[in-house]
């Protein structure tokens, strides 16, 4: 039997990653693989990925690496280079040291878990890393996903929110994040997946980390003070476990404003942690007719 744990969605946040790091050392795993976006949406990562390369762990690209690529090379829209509502991806490129490119730059799309080779790992979907499998996946989709692949496993991650479904067909299990889950629970997530052959049960690990530590480093790096709107907003999320950037961005669009720093007061004056999305997508539809 083997067992190999899946981390995903790190996004520069370093507290979280040693967090798992020490869980891992009781797991005895066989296998530690990353499912993608080491870096973006977080103050180090640079040093989350000089951790995995040092860790040897088998590695795959997420959206987040695809979008720091693209900045650190420039090839990027002439108005991300000056609005303010992307400061943050310019701080983080700007953070991303060359190894630390040249290693993303190299990952692979998708791979086989090396000594499970019916572990088929993703970040979004197997078609594209900017497609989520979660729990608004309709079954027809997700058996879809499935014949998409050769295995009978299919993990992914993207959606920062962990998920097992179970089919004839085979197996889909988003793994969550470690860095920035949206499921409420603000704790570095990750799954083991622990079996052989079609046979797999997922554990999903839930571990605690100092949060105080991370929002020092957004202070003393510099994230926060350089990173405009977009920092404020990701430091909420970490606190609270679900998105309120692309809230943001909804909102600020609905009521036909650039995203900035000075709107995220106002904002977070009308989007209370508690309230459910559909609620949230009402208010935007008011704001729209106005
Ligand atoms: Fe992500």
């Amino acid at each position: 039997m083997k067992r190999v744990a899946i981390l995903a969605d790190i996004h520069g946040n370093m507290p979280a990653l040693y967090a798992v790091m020490d869980d891992l050392k009781e797991q005895a795993v066989d296998e530690v693989i990353v499912a993608g976006d080491l870096v973006g949406r977080g103050p180090e990562g640079t040093a989350v990925v000089r951790e995995v390369v040092a860790q040897g762990w088998p590695c795959i690209r997420g959206n987040h690496e695809d979008y720091m690529i693209s900045f650190c090379r420039g090839d990027i829209p002439d108005a991300w280079r000056v609005d303010e509502g992307w400061a943050a991806a310019r701080w983080m490129a700007s953070e991303l040291a060359p190894d630390a490119l040249a290693f993303i730059a190299a990952l692979p799309f998708s791979i086989c878990v090396p000594s499970a080779p019916q572990i088929r790992v993703v970040h979004g979907s197997p078609l594209s890393n900017t497609q989520g499998i979660g729990s608004w996946t309709s079954d027809e989709e997700m058996l879809e996903f499935l014949g998409q692949i050769e295995e009978r496993v299919l993990v992914c991650a993207h959606t920062h929110r962990p998920l097992h479904r179970v089919f004839s067909e085979g197996v889909i299990v988003n793994v969550g994040s470690v860095g920035l889950p949206f499921n409420g629970d603000w704790r570095a997530q990750y799954a083991i997946l622990a079996g052989q052959e079609a046979e797999w049960d997922v554990e999903f690990r839930c571990v605690p980390y100092d949060r105080g530590a991370l929002f020092a480093i957004y202070e003393e790096s510099g994230f926060l003070a350089w990173g405009g709107a977009t920092s404020a907003l990701l430091q909420k999320e970490i606190e609270y476990a679900r998105p309120f950037l692309v809230p943001f961005l909804q909102w600020a669009e609905a009521k036909g404003l650039s995203p900035r720093l000075g709107l995220v007061q106002e904002f977070l004056a009308v989007f209370d942690p508690n309230l459910p999305m559909r609620d949230f997508f009402a208010l935007l539809q008011t704001l729209q007719k106005e």
